[in-house]
């Protein structure tokens, strides 16, 4: 990302206050390991837990951050150790026990990609070893984890816990965010969001005895299941979109197009509703893919539809809505207005081609259309090595955590909750001294 860019995000960061802030002093309780200081100069070394598919996602996006360094891994299924081992290509060393790669006082930091069960034990452990952290979403399991987890990063004050949300650090989210803050869409009142496949959502098992430890997200033991393993990227989205979290949440759902033994839903649909009114409607189906996954985020002045690499903004017809609205309610009377409203503006305007083509001179209208209306524009990123960069960056030097510890719970909470009210049929409100 470019100075810019940067000036951009801090500025954003500090209206949107979506950053947890950084406490560089460390205090340690007796017994419990430091961490190792990271000078700018010096490389990172970092071990991770869990070498399956986000794993190794991580590992690539990881290799490319100047000054990180992979020097242990550790898994326990013996094709995702050699997997992990090969994507980091720096000879790490395999743990089967990763308490064993938590003692290597040589590593300063941890990423964890682990099924959701191990979450928890595995931060708190991680927190105790000394190391700064970075733990895949959904941050925890069960809803008695988050107090033990709130205390332990709040006695390693210097240790950065960074959660693998990482539309936190998608440039075109951002962009999104910054539009929404600058008053685009008018009143955000809405967010649809949706997550649907065609598929069993299976992975192929080599034997049977491995069914559990591959297929975990079947299984209610181990995974919140399309709640915890979706949901989470969208509420994530919704919460920072309207800027809170949920109070309350209904939901439906069940086993009633794969009856193949496994246990989470097949598919789900929930409604959260936030402190001022706003809804987040989620759906995730497993039979049918035609609308697959975005989320679609309504104000009563227009809509971004947005998802990873592709971003829609649409403007609504003020004077439709507004009963004697004056021509001056509408945004503008270019025709480009008119493409706003009815297929709505690209978000990602890159570099436009010499030889111009139909979709790309759309582009250049809709970014000049942006930008005459005071929207900046950005180029596209890759939101995983810009999470680790931030990551890097928070430790070295202290910037504020891509996606933090509040973001993080908030996220559990909400999949929790929405599982409840899946499970339970009943409307599930949040606790109301929540921290
Ligand atoms: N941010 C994203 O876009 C994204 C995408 C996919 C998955 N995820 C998250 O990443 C996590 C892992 O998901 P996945 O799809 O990579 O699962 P996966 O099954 O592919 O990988 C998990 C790995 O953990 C290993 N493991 C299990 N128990 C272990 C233990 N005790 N010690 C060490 N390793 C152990 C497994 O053998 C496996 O290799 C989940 O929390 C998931 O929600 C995030």
């Amino acid at each position: 990302m470019d100075d810019q860019g940067e000036v951009t995000r801090r500025e954003f960061l500090k209206t949107a206050g979506a950053a947890t802030a950084v406490v560089v002093l460390p205090r340690f309780s007796e017994g419990e390991s430091q961490p190792a200081a990271v000078s700018p100069n010096s490389r990172l070394n970092y071990g991770i837990i869990g070498t399956g598919t986000e794993g190794c996602t991580l590992l690539r996006a990881f290799t490319r951050v100047p000054g990180a360094h992979c020097v242990a891994t550790s898994d326990i299924y013996p094709p995702n150790q050699k997997k992990g081992i090969e994507t980091a290509g720096s000879n790490p060393q395999l743990y089967e026990d990763y308490r064993q790669l938590l003692d290597r006082k040589d590593i300063d930091a941890v990423l964890i990609a682990t099924p959701l069960n191990l979450h928890a034990s595995m931060l708190l452990d991680t927190l105790s070893a000394g190391k700064h952290v970075f733990i895949e979403k959904t941050m925890f399991f069960k809803e008695e984890e988050e107090a033990p987890i709130r205390k332990a990063v709040a006695a390693h004050p210097g240790q950065i816990v960074q959660v693998g949300l990482q539309r936190r650090s998608d440039a075109l989210y951002q962009y999104a965010m910054e539009m929404i803050r600058a008053g685009a869409l008018g009143k955000v009142m809405f967010v649809r969001a949706q997550w649907h496949r065609n598929s069993d959502w299976r992975r192929p098992v080599p034997d049977a005895k491995f069914e559990r430890l591959i297929n975990w997200r079947m299984y209610r033991e181990y995974s919140g299941g399309l709640m915890a393993e979706l949901a989470s990227h969208q509420i994530d989205v919704a919460n920072w979109a309207i800027g809170a979290e949920p109070v309350s949440v209904v939901g439906t759902g069940g086993i009633d197009y794969w009856k193949d033994g496994r246990e989470t839903c097949d598919n789900a649909q929930t409604i959260f509703e936030y402190p001022g009114g706003q809804k987040l409607l989620w759906s995730s189906i497993l039979c049918n893919a035609r609308y697959d996954f975005n989320e679609q985020i309504m104000g009563d002045r227009g809509t971004i539809e947005i998802t990873l690499g592709k971003g829609l903004f649409y403007t609504e017809h003020v004077a439709k809505v507004s009963q004697g609205a004056s021509k001056e309610n509408w945004w503008a009377g270019a025709t480009v207005t008119e493409a706003a409203e009815q297929q709505g503006l690209p978000l990602f305007p890159e570099t436009v081609p010499a030889h111009e083509g139909f979709v790309a001179r759309e582009q250049r209208y809709a970014r000049e259309w942006l930008i005459r209306h005071g929207y900046k524009t950005i180029p596209a990123n890759d939101a995983w090595f810009e999470e680790l960069t931030n990551f890097v960056a928070s430790v070295r030097d202290g910037k504020p955590v891509a996606c933090g510890l509040d973001q993080g719970i908030a996220d559990a909470r909400a999949v929790i909750y929405g599982n409840r009210a899946i499970d339970t049929g009943k409307k599930v409100f949040w606790p109301k001294t929540t921290g």
